[in-house]
């Protein structure tokens, strides 16, 4: 197979896969229609799981329209190319018809003009940033397109100097947070979500203009608990070919907690994070939650 781990390429700035980079043209003109919902995170902060809730939001809860097609093809990726013949998220969105979901790990500045120029709907989902260096580390190990993850510690220096796929965790967040209210974006925390999902797809569910019943509601709940999306071929990411995700490594669906990187993170790696996070940070306040 042509697929083996290639170092990343720049984007005004931003490391990303250098697929996408060597179509950053195309991907940079795509218009939206004004119908389309944007689904933007950094990787690996509950970009699946919010794909899902809309998903099912806008088809009135029915499971069985929902496992149509796996996520991937549902709500597809705006940037996400691969080496020829497999489908770019360009491609996928030629074949779903407005109003589409889509999704994107781009930086706010990095969003093709069109978002905005036709004032599209915007989610985003954060993730406090110790469960999100762990769950992209895990990521990293199974996914054979990104670079080697290396060991823990070199990770760990990776995702604080902004290295990783999609650049840095700190810009990414706080280019949201600073733009939600002037280009009205949906801003919400994973560890709302896990604290009470239903307030969370309720909140969703409001944005969107929809009104749903409470059977309903419940009933998206369910569907989109972590036990539920693991087992569900649709949404767990198995449709991917091994040579891409070698989920024997790690699974898509890995754990879906908060507070799991008290299990990886030493005491000094903790404080050394947190003293350059209180730099990083320093110009906003966006309440992020480290357990719940
Ligand atoms: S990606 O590749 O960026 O689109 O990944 P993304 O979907 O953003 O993030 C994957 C992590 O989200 C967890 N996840 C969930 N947690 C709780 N409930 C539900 N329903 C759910 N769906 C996905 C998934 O397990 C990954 O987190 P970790 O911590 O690695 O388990």
């Amino acid at each position: 197979s042509s697929i083996q781990r290639f170092p990343l390429t720049e984007v005004q700035g931003v490391p990303l896969r250098k697929w996408i980079a060597q179509n950053w043209s195309s991907i940079w003109a795509f218009c939206p229609h004004p119908s389309d919902l944007l689904i933007s995170t950094y990787p690996k902060s509950g970009t699946t799981w919010v794909q899902e809730i809309v998903d099912l939001l806008r088809n009135n809860g029915d499971d069985e329209i929902c496992k149509r097609a796996p996520t991937t093809e549902r709500s597809p990726f705006l940037e996400v190319h691969y080496p020829p013949p497999i489908p770019s998220g360009l491609d996928l969105l030629k074949k779903v018809k407005p109003p589409r979901v889509i999704k994107t790990h781009l930086p706010i500045q990095l969003v093709p003009k069109g978002f905005w120029e036709n004032k599209c709907k915007v989610i985003y989902v954060a993730r406090n940033a110790k469960d999100n260096v762990i769950s992209y580390y895990h990521f990293d190990r199974m996914n054979l397109i990104h670079p080697d993850p290396g060991s823990w510690e070199e990770y760990l220096q990776k995702f604080m100097e902004g290295k990783l796929a999609w650049g840095s965790w700190y810009d990414h967040v706080k280019g949201y947070w600073k733009e939600k209210e002037k280009r009205n974006i949906l801003y919400m925390f994973f560890e709302d979500m896990k604290e009470n999902p239903r307030r969370e797809i309720l909140r969703i569910m409001r944005y969107l203009d929809l009104s749903l019943s409470d059977d309903i509601i419940d009933k998206i709940v369910e569907l989109t608990s972590f036990k539920a999306m693991k087992n569900n071929p649709m949404a767990n990411y198995s449709t991917i070919p091994k040579i891409i995700f070698d989920q024997s490594i790690s699974a898509f669906m890995r754990k879906g907690e908060v507070g799991d990187w008290t299990n990886y993170f030493t005491l000094a790696q903790s404080q050394m994070f947190d003293e350059d996070y209180a730099r990083q940070m320093a110009d906003v306040n966006i309440p992020f939650r480290t357990s719940i």
